[in-house]
């Protein structure tokens, strides 16, 4: 059982493609067990990015991030992280197949709809980065000191 982020980016909010994109995930049979709007601040733009600091995307990445609310979600599931990154599709749409979310709804790298964790690590660190302690304690990521 793994958890994971998912994120509906700006583009994909002004879209109104939440409910496509929630949908795909509640019938491949994983659970949504966190959500929530949210304008994400620069700071955490950056730190959600720190690995693209040096690219020369990385401005525009983190201008594009921050132009408007996302929906950040916690989701759970087997095999969750490995199945997101094949249902969201490749990182340039160009390159995604039809029948993924960026394959399906995007044309440009810089908005590309959807971000997912690619990793358990990177989960568990942008889980961190964008909910607090009691918003992942509510969604079962993290047990509670006296369940322990
Ligand atoms: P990356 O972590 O490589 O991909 P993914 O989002 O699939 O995990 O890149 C992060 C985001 O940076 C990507 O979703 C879109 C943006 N990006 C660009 O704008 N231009 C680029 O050339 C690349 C590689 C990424």
């Amino acid at each position: 059982m793994q958890h994971t982020f998912l994120m509906v980016k700006p583009d994909g909010v002004r879209r109104q493609l939440i409910g496509n994109i929630v949908r795909r995930f509640e019938n491949r049979g994983f659970v949504l067990v966190g959500a929530k709007m949210m304008t994400i601040s620069r700071e955490q733009a950056e730190r959600h990015y720190g690995q693209h600091k040096e690219k020369p995307f990385f401005g525009e990445l983190v201008d594009f991030i921050t132009s408007g609310p996302v929906f950040a979600m916690i989701w759970r599931g087997d095999n969750l992280i490995e199945v997101s990154r094949i249902m969201m599709g490749k990182t340039n749409p160009l390159e995604a197949a039809p029948g993924t979310i960026r394959g399906d709804f995007a044309t440009y790298v810089g908005e590309n709809v959807i971000h997912g964790s690619d990793s358990p690590e990177s989960a568990e660190r942008e889980l961190e980065n964008f909910f607090s302690t009691d918003e992942l304690l509510a969604a079962g990521v993290l047990s509670s000191a006296t369940d322990r």
